[in-house]
């Protein structure tokens, strides 16, 4: 007999009375008087349990069911029974039931039945999965990523692989993990330095230089992999390793490539709605009750846009809550872009424009020469979500750029050579999906919405 999952029952896809096989977990269980023994089991295909009944010809079966507590897994052969005008509109009426796994020492079981905090779950990264927050968050995530490879497909882009070890930062500055082999090599000599690359090597910050390659001959191109970052900061922002979706987009300039993030956001958001809805009412119920709103507000508002230099007007006239000025050229700090998105516009923005000091060298140089043809987009209470820009496609502007930046020129000669041959005009941008995910969860710290968090300090699991 083939199993079912919960998912076919929930999406009325077997008929009533069929007899049915089913595996699962045990969330709770209860008896009444009339001697029947109720079960609730999980199987992660959604949020939903199935409720399981003994009847009394299980009467025999007090012994085992008091082996059966939360955690539990069994499979059991039954009737599927539809209840109509019932809370649980459907229920299987157990004919054969199989312990398939104990749970061992049930006092120390770290996911019993009663609620357990964020950071209690953290502790416990291997066996969180079974909790509903958990499940449900990984219900989305994986319908994110597959969201995202649909919309991308569908509108004739390419996926390109990125390679993670690289020799090269791709932002030009910031922290990142050497790797080497060296344990193996002390004794033997590869080469002449003893590396095995040849070279320092790093894991990758982001794929965007090696999918510039890419747009310049498939035009339409994007890269989804793991990201990696030595940075310091432990906030509820910031991972070690997480994914970014990297789109890159030859003959577009930077409006171009906001039209395209916008349709692409939109896009993925009401894939989620339509396909995660009950466990978007879980998070609407448990975490924000605002949650679902917004993402329909989302759906039909139009992203609000500004230059870096209204950034800076708005925030200086603020001077009961910003006593420092802030001079053109500084950094927005998290502070100035909470009170942006969070207080003063209370939506998404996009900052545009941003000073050519506090961005990357392959950002394009606007007419004014100050500028770069930079976007930021910033969502409430989570930051930055999106950065991206139009590339630099001119040789001499770039090359003038790498050397302000004090940047080995020698290192960019590949990189170089796309603007040598055949140069384009192209732009392209990088989205943290964890941050994304908690935008659409209403999570609030990073670590939950990755299965196995890596920060500093913490690379366990
Ligand atoms: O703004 P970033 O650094 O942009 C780039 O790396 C570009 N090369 C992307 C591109 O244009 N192809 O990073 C992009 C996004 C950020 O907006 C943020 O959402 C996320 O990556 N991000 C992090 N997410 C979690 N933990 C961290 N430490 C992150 N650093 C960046
Ligand atoms: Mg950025």
């Amino acid at each position: 007999m083939k199993s079912i999952s919960i998912k076919d029952i929930i999406n009325n896809t077997i008929k009533n009375n069929s007899i049915i096989k089913i595996n699962g977990w045990v969330k709770n269980k209860r008896s009444s008087k009339k001697k029947l023994f109720f079960v609730d089991i999980y199987d992660g295909s959604c949020i939903q349990t199935l409720q399981l009944v003994f009847t009394t010809e299980f009467i025999n079966f007090k012994d085992s069911f008091l082996k059966i507590i939360p955690g539990c897994s069994i499979s059991i052969k039954g009737k599927l029974v539809y209840k109509i005008n019932k809370k649980n509109k459907f229920e299987i009426q157990v004919l054969k039931c199989k312990i398939l796994g104990l749970v061992s020492h049930p006092d120390s079981y770290p996911m019993s039945s009663k609620k357990h905090t964020m950071e209690h779950l953290r502790k416990y990264a291997h066996l969180r999965p079974r909790t509903h927050i958990i499940g449900s968050i990984s219900r989305i995530r994986s319908n994110i990523f597959y969201a995202f490879h649909k919309f991308f497909n569908k509108n004739n882009y390419y996926l390109v692989s990125s390679p993670i070890i690289t020799s090269l930062n791709a932002e030009g500055a910031g922290d990142m993990f050497n790797i080497s082999n060296l344990k193996n090599n002390l004794n033997k000599s590869l080469n002449k330095n003893n590396k095995f690359f040849g070279k320092d090597v790093y894991l990758t910050v982001s794929g965007q230089l090696t999918i510039e390659a890419y747009a310049c001959a498939l035009s339409k191109v994007y890269t989804f992999g793991p990201i990696f970052r030595a940075e310091k900061s432990n906030t509820t922002r910031h991972l070690s390793e997480f994914w970014m979706l990297e789109v890159e987009v030859a003959f577009k300039n930077l409006n171009e490539i906001i039209k395209i993030i916008e349709k692409m956001l939109k896009y993925v958001i009401s894939f989620i709605l339509k396909n995660n809805k009950n466990d978007l009412l879980f998070f609407n119920k448990n975490i924000n009750s605002n949650l679902i709103n917004k993402l329909k507000v989302f759906l039909k508002s139009k992203m609000l846009k500004i230059t870096y230099d209204l950034a800076i007007n708005i925030l200086n006239k603020q001077k009961k809550i910003f006593k420092d000025k802030i001079c053109y050229g500084d950094e927005l700090t998290t502070d100035h872009e909470k009170f942006l998105v969070d207080k003063y516009f209370k939506s998404p923005i996009i900052i545009i424009n941003y000073p050519k000091k506090l961005k990357p060298f392959y950002m394009r140089v606007n007419k004014d020469k100050k500028t770069v043809a930079a976007l930021d987009i910033l969502f409430p209470e989570i930051g930055e979500i999106i950065g991206g820009s139009q590339r630099e496609e001119r040789i001499n502007y770039l090359d003038k750029r790498i050397l302000e930046l004090k940047l080995n020129i020698n290192d960019y000669k590949w990189y170089r050579d796309l603007r040598f041959y055949g140069t384009v005009p192209h732009s392209g941008f990088g989205l943290g999906l964890e941050r994304f995910i908690m935008y659409v969860t209403g999570i609030k710290n990073i670590k939950d919405v990755i299965p196995f968090p890596r920060t500093i300090n913490n690379a366990n699991f």
